[in-house]
Protein backbone atom coordinates (compact mmCIF):
# COMPACT_ATOMS: atom_id res chain seq x y z
CA UNK A 1 0.00 0.00 0.00
CA UNK A 2 1.25 3.19 -0.70
CA UNK A 3 1.63 6.29 1.25
CA UNK A 4 -0.11 9.79 1.90
CA UNK A 5 3.28 10.91 0.85
CA UNK A 6 3.73 8.80 -2.16
CA UNK A 7 0.42 9.01 -3.09
CA UNK A 8 1.34 12.99 -2.90
CA UNK A 9 4.26 13.11 -4.94
CA UNK A 10 2.63 10.37 -7.69
CA UNK A 11 -0.28 13.49 -8.33
CA UNK A 12 2.54 16.20 -7.70
CA UNK A 13 4.03 13.98 -11.18
CA UNK A 14 0.76 13.63 -12.87
CA UNK A 15 0.29 17.20 -12.45
CA UNK A 16 3.50 18.07 -13.66
CA UNK A 17 3.46 16.04 -16.64
CA UNK A 18 -0.05 17.15 -17.56
CA UNK A 19 1.19 20.85 -17.20
CA UNK A 20 4.32 20.11 -19.42
CA UNK A 21 2.23 18.53 -22.08
CA UNK A 22 -0.07 21.60 -22.25
CA UNK A 23 2.71 23.85 -22.36
CA UNK A 24 4.32 21.70 -25.18
CA UNK A 25 0.93 21.97 -27.14
CA UNK A 26 0.67 25.80 -26.23
CA UNK A 27 4.34 26.63 -27.46
CA UNK A 28 3.41 25.02 -30.78
CA UNK A 29 4.81 28.08 -32.95
CA UNK A 30 0.78 27.28 -34.97
CA UNK A 31 -0.79 27.80 -31.85
CA UNK A 32 -2.49 31.20 -32.64
CA UNK A 33 -3.29 30.77 -36.62
CA UNK A 34 -6.51 31.78 -37.75
CA UNK A 35 -8.18 33.11 -35.15
CA UNK A 36 -10.92 34.51 -37.47
CA UNK A 37 -11.32 32.82 -40.67
CA UNK A 38 -9.02 33.29 -42.79
CA UNK A 39 -9.66 35.66 -45.48
CA UNK A 40 -7.84 35.75 -49.02
CA UNK A 41 -7.06 34.81 -52.50
CA UNK A 42 -6.62 31.31 -54.33
CA UNK A 43 -5.67 31.00 -57.93
CA UNK A 44 -8.04 27.49 -58.55
CA UNK A 45 -11.99 28.64 -59.04
CA UNK A 46 -10.42 30.81 -61.98
CA UNK A 47 -6.97 29.52 -63.31
CA UNK A 48 -7.07 26.06 -62.28
CA UNK A 49 -3.45 24.70 -63.57
CA UNK A 50 -2.77 28.10 -65.57
CA UNK A 51 -0.98 29.81 -62.48
CA UNK A 52 3.06 31.95 -63.36
CA UNK A 53 4.98 34.31 -61.43
CA UNK A 54 3.67 37.15 -63.54
CA UNK A 55 -0.20 36.28 -62.68
CA UNK A 56 0.63 35.97 -58.95
CA UNK A 57 2.56 39.20 -58.26
CA UNK A 58 -0.16 41.01 -60.31
CA UNK A 59 -2.86 39.47 -58.63
CA UNK A 60 -1.17 40.41 -54.98
CA UNK A 61 -0.67 44.30 -56.69
CA UNK A 62 -4.72 43.97 -57.32
CA UNK A 63 -5.61 42.79 -53.79
CA UNK A 64 -3.82 45.82 -52.38
CA UNK A 65 -5.19 48.62 -55.36
CA UNK A 66 -8.91 47.45 -55.01
CA UNK A 67 -9.12 47.87 -51.25
CA UNK A 68 -9.51 43.88 -50.76
CA UNK A 69 -6.47 43.92 -48.43
CA UNK A 70 -7.82 47.12 -46.61
CA UNK A 71 -11.24 44.74 -46.54
CA UNK A 72 -9.17 42.29 -44.77
CA UNK A 73 -8.22 40.20 -47.33
CA UNK A 74 -4.86 38.51 -46.34
CA UNK A 75 -3.41 35.24 -48.06
CA UNK A 76 -2.36 35.21 -51.73
CA UNK A 77 -2.17 31.42 -52.10
CA UNK A 78 -1.26 28.93 -55.07
CA UNK A 79 -3.12 25.88 -56.07
CA UNK A 80 -2.47 23.36 -57.87
CA UNK A 81 -0.03 23.23 -60.27
CA UNK A 82 3.18 25.45 -59.49
CA UNK A 83 5.14 22.49 -58.95
CA UNK A 84 6.95 19.92 -61.65
CA UNK A 85 9.13 17.49 -60.12
CA UNK A 86 11.39 16.21 -57.44
CA UNK A 87 15.41 17.21 -57.87
CA UNK A 88 17.85 14.14 -57.20
CA UNK A 89 17.48 14.78 -53.37
CA UNK A 90 13.90 14.41 -53.28
CA UNK A 91 13.37 18.33 -52.94
CA UNK A 92 10.08 20.02 -54.50
CA UNK A 93 11.01 21.66 -57.81
CA UNK A 94 8.54 24.69 -59.09
CA UNK A 95 8.03 25.32 -63.03
CA UNK A 96 11.02 26.73 -63.93
CA UNK A 97 8.62 28.45 -66.87
CA UNK A 98 6.49 29.78 -65.26
CA UNK A 99 8.07 30.77 -62.02
CA UNK A 100 11.58 31.74 -63.20
CA UNK A 101 12.86 33.38 -60.17
CA UNK A 102 11.83 30.53 -57.90
CA UNK A 103 9.15 30.33 -54.82
CA UNK A 104 10.87 32.57 -52.65
CA UNK A 105 10.70 35.38 -54.92
CA UNK A 106 7.36 34.95 -55.01
CA UNK A 107 6.42 35.17 -51.42
CA UNK A 108 9.33 37.62 -50.56
CA UNK A 109 6.72 40.04 -53.36
CA UNK A 110 4.04 38.98 -51.52
CA UNK A 111 5.35 40.03 -48.15
CA UNK A 112 6.35 43.09 -49.29
CA UNK A 113 3.34 44.30 -50.01
CA UNK A 114 2.25 43.41 -46.64
CA UNK A 115 0.14 40.36 -47.66
CA UNK A 116 0.60 36.43 -46.31
CA UNK A 117 1.70 33.48 -48.73
CA UNK A 118 0.22 30.35 -49.66
CA UNK A 119 0.98 27.29 -51.44
CA UNK A 120 -0.97 23.75 -52.45
CA UNK A 121 -0.15 20.08 -51.81
CA UNK A 122 -1.40 16.69 -51.53
CA UNK A 123 -1.45 14.24 -48.95
CA UNK A 124 -0.96 11.37 -51.40
CA UNK A 125 1.82 10.28 -54.40
CA UNK A 126 0.24 12.97 -56.40
CA UNK A 127 -1.58 15.89 -56.06
CA UNK A 128 -5.60 16.51 -58.09
CA UNK A 129 -3.95 17.64 -61.14
CA UNK A 130 -0.85 14.77 -61.32
CA UNK A 131 1.81 16.84 -59.60
CA UNK A 132 3.81 15.57 -57.43
CA UNK A 133 2.43 14.98 -53.55
CA UNK A 134 3.52 15.27 -50.56
CA UNK A 135 3.71 11.82 -49.79
CA UNK A 136 6.93 10.53 -47.69
CA UNK A 137 8.23 13.79 -48.36
CA UNK A 138 6.12 15.56 -45.44
CA UNK A 139 9.49 17.23 -43.50
CA UNK A 140 11.31 17.60 -46.23
CA UNK A 141 8.73 19.90 -47.94
CA UNK A 142 8.17 21.68 -44.77
CA UNK A 143 11.38 22.87 -44.13
CA UNK A 144 11.25 23.85 -48.14
CA UNK A 145 7.82 25.73 -47.60
CA UNK A 146 9.17 27.64 -44.49
CA UNK A 147 12.41 28.63 -46.00
CA UNK A 148 10.36 30.39 -48.85
CA UNK A 149 8.24 31.70 -46.66
CA UNK A 150 5.00 29.88 -46.64
CA UNK A 151 2.53 31.13 -44.18
CA UNK A 152 -0.21 28.73 -45.75
CA UNK A 153 -0.84 25.16 -46.98
CA UNK A 154 -3.63 23.44 -48.43
CA UNK A 155 -2.91 20.16 -48.15
CA UNK A 156 -5.58 17.66 -50.76
CA UNK A 157 -6.05 14.06 -50.40
CA UNK A 158 -5.99 12.76 -54.30
CA UNK A 159 -4.06 9.66 -54.61
CA UNK A 160 -4.15 8.77 -51.21
CA UNK A 161 -4.89 5.01 -51.50
CA UNK A 162 -5.29 3.74 -47.93
CA UNK A 163 -3.68 6.40 -46.16
CA UNK A 164 -5.65 7.21 -42.99
CA UNK A 165 -7.11 10.75 -42.78
CA UNK A 166 -6.62 11.41 -39.49
CA UNK A 167 -3.09 10.73 -39.38
CA UNK A 168 -1.68 12.31 -42.59
CA UNK A 169 -3.04 15.25 -41.16
CA UNK A 170 -1.26 14.83 -38.33
CA UNK A 171 1.92 14.31 -39.69
CA UNK A 172 1.71 17.26 -41.55
CA UNK A 173 0.79 19.46 -38.83
CA UNK A 174 3.78 18.17 -37.12
CA UNK A 175 6.47 18.59 -40.07
CA UNK A 176 4.95 22.05 -40.31
CA UNK A 177 5.68 23.02 -36.41
CA UNK A 178 8.99 21.34 -36.59
CA UNK A 179 9.95 23.79 -39.48
CA UNK A 180 9.76 26.71 -36.69
CA UNK A 181 7.30 28.63 -39.41
CA UNK A 182 3.36 29.41 -38.30
CA UNK A 183 1.96 27.97 -41.13
CA UNK A 184 -1.71 27.84 -41.68
CA UNK A 185 -3.11 24.30 -42.19
CA UNK A 186 -5.90 23.87 -44.75
CA UNK A 187 -7.58 20.55 -44.49
CA UNK A 188 -8.76 19.44 -48.19
CA UNK A 189 -10.48 16.16 -47.71
CA UNK A 190 -13.74 17.01 -49.22
CA UNK A 191 -15.30 16.06 -45.61
CA UNK A 192 -15.21 12.27 -46.85
CA UNK A 193 -13.73 11.59 -43.38
CA UNK A 194 -15.56 13.85 -41.36
CA UNK A 195 -12.54 15.81 -40.32
CA UNK A 196 -14.77 18.20 -38.30
CA UNK A 197 -14.31 15.38 -35.95
CA UNK A 198 -10.82 15.52 -35.57
CA UNK A 199 -9.32 18.31 -37.59
CA UNK A 200 -9.14 20.58 -34.60
CA UNK A 201 -7.19 17.70 -32.73
CA UNK A 202 -4.50 17.24 -35.71
CA UNK A 203 -4.19 21.14 -35.52
CA UNK A 204 -5.93 21.76 -38.91
CA UNK A 205 -7.01 25.68 -38.87
CA UNK A 206 -9.79 24.96 -41.45
CA UNK A 207 -10.96 22.39 -43.05
CA UNK A 208 -13.18 21.43 -46.38
CA UNK A 209 -16.54 20.01 -45.44
CA UNK A 210 -17.53 19.19 -48.98
CA UNK A 211 -16.29 18.13 -52.56
CA UNK A 212 -15.70 20.94 -55.16
CA UNK A 213 -17.75 24.45 -55.10
CA UNK A 214 -18.56 25.18 -58.75
CA UNK A 215 -19.86 28.58 -59.56
CA UNK A 216 -23.83 27.96 -60.00
CA UNK A 217 -26.56 28.45 -58.29
CA UNK A 218 -27.76 24.98 -57.01
CA UNK A 219 -27.66 21.25 -58.00
CA UNK A 220 -24.80 18.77 -58.48
CA UNK A 221 -22.59 18.11 -61.54
CA UNK A 222 -20.77 14.91 -62.10
CA UNK A 223 -17.38 15.17 -62.81
CA UNK A 224 -16.33 13.85 -66.18
CA UNK A 225 -14.59 10.75 -65.21
CA UNK A 226 -18.54 10.07 -63.86
CA UNK A 227 -17.63 10.51 -60.14
CA UNK A 228 -19.46 12.39 -58.06
CA UNK A 229 -19.62 15.61 -57.51
CA UNK A 230 -18.85 19.07 -57.84
CA UNK A 231 -21.52 21.37 -55.97
CA UNK A 232 -23.32 24.32 -56.57
CA UNK A 233 -23.58 27.07 -54.03
CA UNK A 234 -26.83 26.09 -52.37
CA UNK A 235 -26.15 22.02 -52.36
CA UNK A 236 -22.56 22.92 -50.48
CA UNK A 237 -25.04 25.12 -48.21
CA UNK A 238 -26.97 21.85 -47.47
CA UNK A 239 -24.34 19.93 -46.17
CA UNK A 240 -23.29 22.54 -43.68
CA UNK A 241 -26.16 21.90 -41.79
CA UNK A 242 -25.57 20.45 -38.17
CA UNK A 243 -21.37 21.24 -38.61
CA UNK A 244 -21.77 24.16 -36.49
CA UNK A 245 -20.94 23.24 -33.28
CA UNK A 246 -17.33 21.99 -34.74
CA UNK A 247 -16.47 25.13 -35.53
CA UNK A 248 -14.27 27.48 -33.30
CA UNK A 249 -11.55 29.94 -33.01
CA UNK A 250 -8.41 28.74 -34.63
CA UNK A 251 -10.48 25.87 -36.42
CA UNK A 252 -13.22 26.55 -38.77
CA UNK A 253 -15.59 24.54 -41.08
CA UNK A 254 -14.49 25.30 -44.92
CA UNK A 255 -17.30 24.85 -47.38
CA UNK A 256 -15.05 26.19 -49.79
CA UNK A 257 -13.49 29.02 -51.42
CA UNK A 258 -15.51 31.91 -52.94
CA UNK A 259 -17.01 32.11 -56.53
CA UNK A 260 -18.15 35.60 -56.70
CA UNK A 261 -17.52 37.29 -59.75
CA UNK A 262 -16.63 34.50 -61.49
CA UNK A 263 -19.44 34.52 -63.97
CA UNK A 264 -21.46 31.43 -63.29
CA UNK A 265 -24.30 33.40 -61.01
CA UNK A 266 -25.76 36.77 -61.13
CA UNK A 267 -25.21 39.61 -58.51
CA UNK A 268 -28.28 38.62 -56.36
CA UNK A 269 -27.07 35.05 -56.16
CA UNK A 270 -23.65 36.00 -55.36
CA UNK A 271 -24.28 38.34 -52.97
CA UNK A 272 -26.55 35.27 -51.71
CA UNK A 273 -23.19 33.05 -52.01
CA UNK A 274 -21.22 35.83 -49.81
CA UNK A 275 -23.70 36.46 -47.32
CA UNK A 276 -24.61 33.08 -46.54
CA UNK A 277 -20.24 32.21 -46.23
CA UNK A 278 -20.07 35.18 -43.38
CA UNK A 279 -22.77 33.55 -41.51
CA UNK A 280 -21.11 30.29 -41.38
CA UNK A 281 -17.93 31.77 -40.73
CA UNK A 282 -16.21 30.29 -43.50
CA UNK A 283 -12.92 31.18 -44.62
CA UNK A 284 -13.69 33.90 -46.82
CA UNK A 285 -10.95 33.07 -49.78
CA UNK A 286 -11.87 35.37 -53.09
CA UNK A 287 -11.70 33.27 -56.36
CA UNK A 288 -12.12 35.42 -58.85
CA UNK A 289 -9.70 37.62 -61.34
CA UNK A 290 -9.22 40.46 -58.92
CA UNK A 291 -7.39 42.68 -61.61
CA UNK A 292 -10.69 43.17 -63.35
CA UNK A 293 -13.95 43.50 -61.24
CA UNK A 294 -17.01 44.98 -62.34
CA UNK A 295 -17.84 47.28 -59.54
CA UNK A 296 -20.66 45.28 -58.28
CA UNK A 297 -18.63 42.53 -57.54
CA UNK A 298 -16.28 44.61 -55.55
CA UNK A 299 -18.81 45.99 -53.60
CA UNK A 300 -19.60 42.53 -52.71
CA UNK A 301 -16.36 41.42 -51.70
CA UNK A 302 -15.37 44.36 -50.11
CA UNK A 303 -18.73 44.92 -48.35
CA UNK A 304 -17.33 45.35 -44.54
CA UNK A 305 -20.33 45.00 -42.25
CA UNK A 306 -21.04 41.37 -43.75
CA UNK A 307 -17.45 40.42 -43.55
CA UNK A 308 -17.57 41.73 -39.48
CA UNK A 309 -20.72 39.23 -39.18
CA UNK A 310 -17.79 36.77 -40.96
CA UNK A 311 -15.06 37.69 -38.63
CA UNK A 312 -16.45 38.36 -35.49
CA UNK A 313 -14.61 37.77 -32.04
CA UNK A 314 -16.88 34.94 -30.33
CA UNK A 315 -16.50 32.53 -33.89
CA UNK A 316 -19.50 31.35 -33.96
CA UNK A 317 -20.45 29.45 -36.77
CA UNK A 318 -24.34 30.17 -38.01
CA UNK A 319 -27.17 28.08 -38.13
CA UNK A 320 -30.75 27.45 -40.22
CA UNK A 321 -33.05 28.47 -37.62
CA UNK A 322 -36.21 28.31 -39.87
CA UNK A 323 -37.08 26.94 -43.03
CA UNK A 324 -40.25 26.25 -44.99
CA UNK A 325 -39.89 25.22 -48.67
CA UNK A 326 -37.62 27.96 -50.37
CA UNK A 327 -37.85 29.90 -47.59
CA UNK A 328 -34.87 29.75 -44.96
CA UNK A 329 -33.80 32.10 -41.58
CA UNK A 330 -30.00 31.75 -41.22
CA UNK A 331 -28.52 33.54 -37.94
CA UNK A 332 -25.15 33.70 -36.59
CA UNK A 333 -24.54 34.74 -32.50
CA UNK A 334 -22.15 37.88 -32.19
CA UNK A 335 -20.16 38.41 -29.62
CA UNK A 336 -22.35 41.72 -28.31
CA UNK A 337 -24.84 39.60 -27.88
CA UNK A 338 -26.85 40.58 -31.16
CA UNK A 339 -27.25 38.60 -33.85
CA UNK A 340 -26.63 38.64 -37.54
CA UNK A 341 -29.57 37.21 -39.67
CA UNK A 342 -29.65 35.87 -43.16
CA UNK A 343 -33.45 36.12 -45.04
CA UNK A 344 -32.77 33.70 -47.98
CA UNK A 345 -35.49 32.62 -50.66
CA UNK A 346 -34.50 30.15 -53.15
CA UNK A 347 -37.52 30.47 -54.86
CA UNK A 348 -38.50 31.60 -58.43
CA UNK A 349 -40.30 34.73 -57.17
CA UNK A 350 -40.06 37.61 -54.59
CA UNK A 351 -41.76 36.44 -51.28
CA UNK A 352 -41.82 38.01 -47.59
CA UNK A 353 -40.13 36.10 -44.97
CA UNK A 354 -39.92 36.46 -41.20
CA UNK A 355 -37.01 36.31 -38.85
CA UNK A 356 -38.96 35.42 -35.43
CA UNK A 357 -36.85 36.55 -32.49
CA UNK A 358 -37.89 32.77 -30.71
CA UNK A 359 -36.05 31.48 -33.87
CA UNK A 360 -33.05 34.18 -33.24
CA UNK A 361 -33.59 33.11 -29.39
CA UNK A 362 -34.87 35.49 -27.63
CA UNK A 363 -38.28 36.11 -26.03
CA UNK A 364 -41.04 37.62 -28.45
CA UNK A 365 -42.05 40.59 -26.50
CA UNK A 366 -37.99 42.14 -26.93
CA UNK A 367 -37.48 45.16 -28.92
CA UNK A 368 -34.27 45.09 -31.02
CA UNK A 369 -32.42 47.78 -33.44
CA UNK A 370 -32.53 46.40 -37.23
CA UNK A 371 -29.05 47.22 -39.42
CA UNK A 372 -29.22 46.43 -43.31
CA UNK A 373 -26.39 45.22 -43.77
CA UNK A 374 -26.31 45.43 -47.71
CA UNK A 375 -28.23 48.66 -47.64
CA UNK A 376 -25.80 49.86 -45.30
CA UNK A 377 -29.09 51.30 -43.49
CA UNK A 378 -30.83 51.50 -40.10
CA UNK A 379 -34.29 50.35 -40.25
CA UNK A 380 -35.36 51.47 -36.81
CA UNK A 381 -37.00 49.32 -33.72
CA UNK A 382 -39.11 45.59 -34.06
CA UNK A 383 -40.66 44.02 -31.64
CA UNK A 384 -41.10 39.99 -32.13
CA UNK A 385 -40.38 39.67 -35.61
CA UNK A 386 -38.98 41.28 -38.83
CA UNK A 387 -39.69 40.70 -41.83
CA UNK A 388 -39.08 42.02 -45.68
CA UNK A 389 -39.90 40.74 -49.11
CA UNK A 390 -37.01 39.08 -50.56
CA UNK A 391 -36.17 38.74 -54.18
CA UNK A 392 -35.68 35.48 -56.32
CA UNK A 393 -32.81 33.87 -55.05
CA UNK A 394 -31.71 36.75 -52.92
CA UNK A 395 -30.90 37.49 -49.23
CA UNK A 396 -31.85 39.89 -46.89
CA UNK A 397 -28.77 40.67 -44.46
CA UNK A 398 -29.59 42.50 -41.31
CA UNK A 399 -28.20 42.78 -37.16
CA UNK A 400 -30.62 42.79 -35.06
CA UNK A 401 -29.60 43.90 -31.49
CA UNK A 402 -31.85 43.94 -28.37
C1 LIG B 1 -9.18 19.40 -55.60
C2 LIG B 1 -9.51 20.49 -54.59
C3 LIG B 1 -9.66 21.82 -55.32
C4 LIG B 1 -8.38 22.16 -56.06
C5 LIG B 1 -8.01 21.02 -57.00
C6 LIG B 1 -6.63 21.21 -57.59
O1 LIG B 1 -10.24 19.19 -56.47
O2 LIG B 1 -10.66 20.17 -53.88
O3 LIG B 1 -10.00 22.85 -54.42
O4 LIG B 1 -7.36 22.38 -55.14
O5 LIG B 1 -8.01 19.76 -56.33
O6 LIG B 1 -6.25 20.17 -58.44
Amino acid sequence: MKTSEQVLVTIAGVLLLSTGLVAQENNSVSRNLALTPPMGWNSWNKFACNVSEDMIRSMADAMVKSGMKDAGYEYVNIDDCWQVSRDATGNIVADPQRFPHGMKAVGDYIHSLGLKFGVYSDAGSKTCAGRPGGLGHEYQDAIQYAAWGVDYLKYDWCNTTTQDAKASYANIRAALDASGRAIVLSICEWGTAKPWLWGKEVGGNLWRTTGDINDKWAGQTKWPDGSCCSNGMLAILDLQVALASYAGSGHWNDPDMLEVGNGGMTDTEYRSHFSLWAILAAPLIAGNDLRDMRPEIHDILTNKEVIAVDQDALGREGERVWKSGDLEVWAKQIRDGSRAVVLLNRGSREQEISANWEDLGYPSHVSASVRDLWQHKDLGKFDGKFSAPVASHGVVMITMKP
